[in-house]
């Protein structure tokens, strides 16, 4: 079977590692050429390209086509495709959709308001802020991450407020604003293959969004991940799947719009329970990484199930102990970025520590591996736990460099759930 891989970045390349390593896939087409990735490189509309050549499963790995309605698209020409239809995408394309889609169906989330008026939207957080518990300021649509801020004082929250609605920092994505209640708790990431009727919770995840250590500095895409959680247990995760992935598998088949794909669940475990901040239809990115790392079987079986409706009464097999990615920066990201610089000493991967390449790329004869985004690779390892993987992981980091290398040194080193 051929499989068509949409996307460029540490995701895809975890993905395209375990995907042409598949004794079903006899070849892996790529939309994106992935430094160290076997596979043909593709050009032109995905959907044309997948019917001439017969492609067996098309795997999405960014949220934008799913939005755009690729998967609409493949299904009209009978191509089966791990993701969602952009009806079912609205989960994570609008965060108005699924906020009032939470509502709805009674999955735990924090109160919330959507504002297109910015003194609408001043008022909204004010009167949460009279609460004392700190408000959060998010762009509707598809943000990169980035449409996010957390504020404790009025000004910080009305500058957000302005400059989605006023200054048009987000452009359209930003026309709208939500105004929530600020959560306290740790984080979790619960990610699910669905078939339109049963989600499947893979391990619990643990991503840190911030630039720096101990959570300081702006939101990112992710800046590096763990999984399984320490103190996250099956309990926990039954818990998530049973109150908010099947409900909200539940929700979208009785709306008409079936989820198929991969379903994200960003959580905050409060006092109270866990509460949703936000749903991605894809695998997250860094999570993805570990994710692949710990599967220890094929996932292609899995992702053909779930496009085909028929996932298996169980759940995947996974190694023991515990993976860490560690994500390489270039030292301006978020901000923008030249890229340009040599990377080396990028080891041989073995079965317990691998790196996958984001914004790098290979250029000139002989070809040079060189930076080319914000995020430039992510160093991936295995351990019988949680200490060694990470310890594993950056001696990784330690032995690659490039200029203006940075990353966090604290993956993983947060305490238990
Ligand atoms: P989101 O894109 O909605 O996941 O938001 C990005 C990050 O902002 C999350 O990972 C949290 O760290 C933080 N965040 C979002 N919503 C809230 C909330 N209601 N309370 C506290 N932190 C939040
Ligand atoms: N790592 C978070 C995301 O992929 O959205």
């Amino acid at each position: 079977m051929k499989v068509l891989l949409i996307g460029g970045g540490g995701r895809e390349h975890a993905l395209g590692w375990r995907i042409a390593d598949s004794p079903l896939v006899d070849e892996l087409l790529l939309t994106d050429p992935i430094p160290g990735l076997p596979g043909r490189v593709v050009a032109g509309d995905p959907v044309e390209v997948a019917a001439a050549e017969g492609v067996g499963l098309v795997v999405v790995g960014p949220e934008k086509p799913l939005a755009e309605g690729l998967v609409d698209r493949l299904a009209e020409r009978g191509v089966p495709a791990l993701g969602p239809t952009a009806a079912a995408a609205r989960l994570e394309s609008s965060k108005a959709f699924a906020k009032a889609f939470m509502d709805r169906h009674g999955i735990p989330t924090a109160r919330w308001s959507v504002h297109a008026d910015p003194a609408e939207a001043r008022a909204a957080a004010e009167a949460l802020l009279a609460e004392g518990g700190g408000v959060v300021i998010k762009a509707d649509g598809l943000a990169g991450g980035k449409g996010v801020v957390v504020a404790d004082h009025a000004a910080d929250a009305i500058d957000a407020i302005d400059e989605a609605l006023l200054d048009g920092r987000f452009g359209e994505a930003g026309r709208r604003v939500i105004v929530e209640e600020r959560l306290r708790g740790p984080e979790l990431s619960v990610i699910a293959l669905c078939d339109g009727r049963r989600a499947v919770p893979l391990l619990p995840c643990r991503d840190h969004k911030r630039r720096f250590d101990e959570d300081r500095g702006p939101n990112t895409g992710g800046m590096g991940a763990i999984c399984p959680v320490p103190g996250v247990t099956p309990g926990l995760v039954e818990r998530v799947r049973a109150r908010v992935l099947q409900p909200v598998v539940d929700g979208m088949a009785a709306e008409g719009h079936p989820f198929r794909g991969v379903l994200y669940a960003g959580l905050i475990l409060t006092t109270a329970g866990p509460r949703v901040l936000e749903f991605n239809v894809r695998f997250g990115d860094p999570e993805c990484q570990p994710l692949m790392m710990m599967l220890d079987e094929d996932p292609v079986p899995w992702f053909l199930a779930a496009a085909a409706g028929e996932l298996p009464e169980r759940t995947p097999r996974w190694r023991p102990g515990a993976a860490c990615c560690v994500v390489m920066v270039d030292g301006d990201y978020p901000g923008p970025v030249a890229g340009g610089a040599p990377i080396e000493g990028v080891p041989e991967p073995t079965g317990d520590a691998r790196v996958f390449f984001a914004g790098a790329r290979l250029s000139g004869d002989p070809p040079r591996l060189l930076t080319a985004g914000g995020r430039v690779l992510g160093a991936v390892a295995r351990g019988a736990d949680l200490a060694e993987a990470r310890r594993r992981a950056y001696a990784l980091v330690e032995g690659i460099r490039f200029a203006g290398a940075a990353w966090r040194t604290d993956i993983g080193a947060g305490g238990a759930a």
